[in-house]
C-alpha cells in the first residue's frame, strides 16, 4: 500500500454508523491526508469509538464510503482493513491476559518497519516484562503493549482510542513521547481519540470535534490549542 505525502491515507463521506440498527454518526466527511495526524475531541458519548469501529469494521455503516489510500474498504471485514495497513489500539486495549508479553505481540507480528526488537526500542519496559503474562501487566505496560501490538502489525495508519486514559502522569508524558516520535519522526498517519484537548492538540496537524454523533468543528490543531475560548465553550458546551 502506497502512502506517499499529499496522497489522502483514510476519506469517510456522507458515513452514517452505528450499532446494528441503531444510528450514532451522522453525515460525517473527514479526509486525512497521508503522514498527518487528526485529533478526535469531544464528551463523553458523543460517538469518538464509535467513530473509529466504523473505520475499523467494528461497528455497522449504515450509509457512506470509507477509502484507504483511495480503495474503498466499507464492505471489508476487520482483518482485511488490518491487513490493508489500519492499526487500532482500542479503549478497552484487548490485551489477551493469559499470554506473555511477547505472545501478545507475535500473534499479531507482519513483516515491516516494526519488528519485535523496534519495539522494544520504543518501549524498553516491554522487553522487561516480556515473560510476564498479560494480566500480571500494570495499566501502562498494557497500553504500551496495546500500542506495541498495534505497531509490530506495520500500519499505514494508526488509531488511537485514549490511549492516555486512567494512567499515571509519568506515564502519560512518555506515551505522549511515544506518540509525538511516532507522527514527527516515523511520519507515521496518527488519529488520536483523547479526552485531554490540549495534550491531544499539541501533537496533531489537525483536529474535528464531535457532538451527538456530528462533526461540530474542524480546523488546525495549533489554532485551537491558542484558541482558549473557543476550546472551553466546544469542550464545555458540547
Ligand atoms: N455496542 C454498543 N451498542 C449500542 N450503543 C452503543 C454501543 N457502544 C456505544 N454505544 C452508544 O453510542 C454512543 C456513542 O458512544 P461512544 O462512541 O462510545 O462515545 P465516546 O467514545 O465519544 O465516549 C453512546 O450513546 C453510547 O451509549
Ligand atoms: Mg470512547
Amino acid at each position: 500500500m502506497s502512502e506517499r505525502k499529499g496522497e489522502l491515507a483514510l476519506r469517510l463521506t456522507g458515513v452514517y454508523a452505528g450499532y446494528g440498527e441503531l444510528n450514532i454518526l451522522e453525515n460525517m466527511d473527514i479526509e486525512v491526508p497521508a503522514q498527518t495526524s487528526l485529533a478526535i475531541l469531544g464528551r463523553n458519548g458523543v460517538g469518538k469509538t464509535t467513530l473509529m469501529a466504523t473505520m475499523m469494521g467494528h461497528a455497522t455503516l449504515h450509509a457512506g464510503s470509507i477509502e484507504l489510500f483511495g480503495k474503498s474498504i466499507q464492505n471489508l471485514p476487520v482483518y482485511e482493513r488490518s491487513r490493508l495497513g489500519i492499526g487500532y489500539v482500542p479503549q478497552t486495549r484487548d490485551i489477551f491476559p493469559s499470554l506473555t508479553v511477547e505472545e501478545n505481540m507475535l500473534i499479531a507480528a507482519r513483516p515491516g518497519r516494526w519488528p519485535l526488537e523496534r519495539v522494544y526500542e520504543l518501549f524498553p519496559r516491554l522487553a522487561e516484562r516480556k515473560s510476564n503474562m498479560g494480566n500480571q501487566l500494570s495499566g501502562g505496560e498494557q497500553q504500551m503493549l496495546a500500542v506495541g501490538r498495534a505497531l509490530i502489525c506495520d500500519p499505514s495508519l494508526l488509531l488511537l482510542d485514549e490511549p492516555l486514559e486512567g494512567l499515571a502522569p509519568v506515564i502519560v508524558q512518555m506515551l505522549m513521547d511515544v506518540i509525538k516520535k511516532l507522527i514527527r519522526e516515523e511520519n507515521l498517519t496518527v488519529i488520536l481519540v483523547e479526552q485531554s484537548a490540549k495534550l491531544a492538540l499539541q501533537v496533531t496537524d489537525q483536529v474535528i470535534v464531535l457532538n451527538r454523533g456530528q462533526v461540530t468543528y474542524r480546523g488546525h490543531s495549533k489554532d485551537l490549542l491558542h484558541d482558549h475560548e473557543k476550546l472551553a465553550q466546544l469542550i464545555s458546551a458540547n
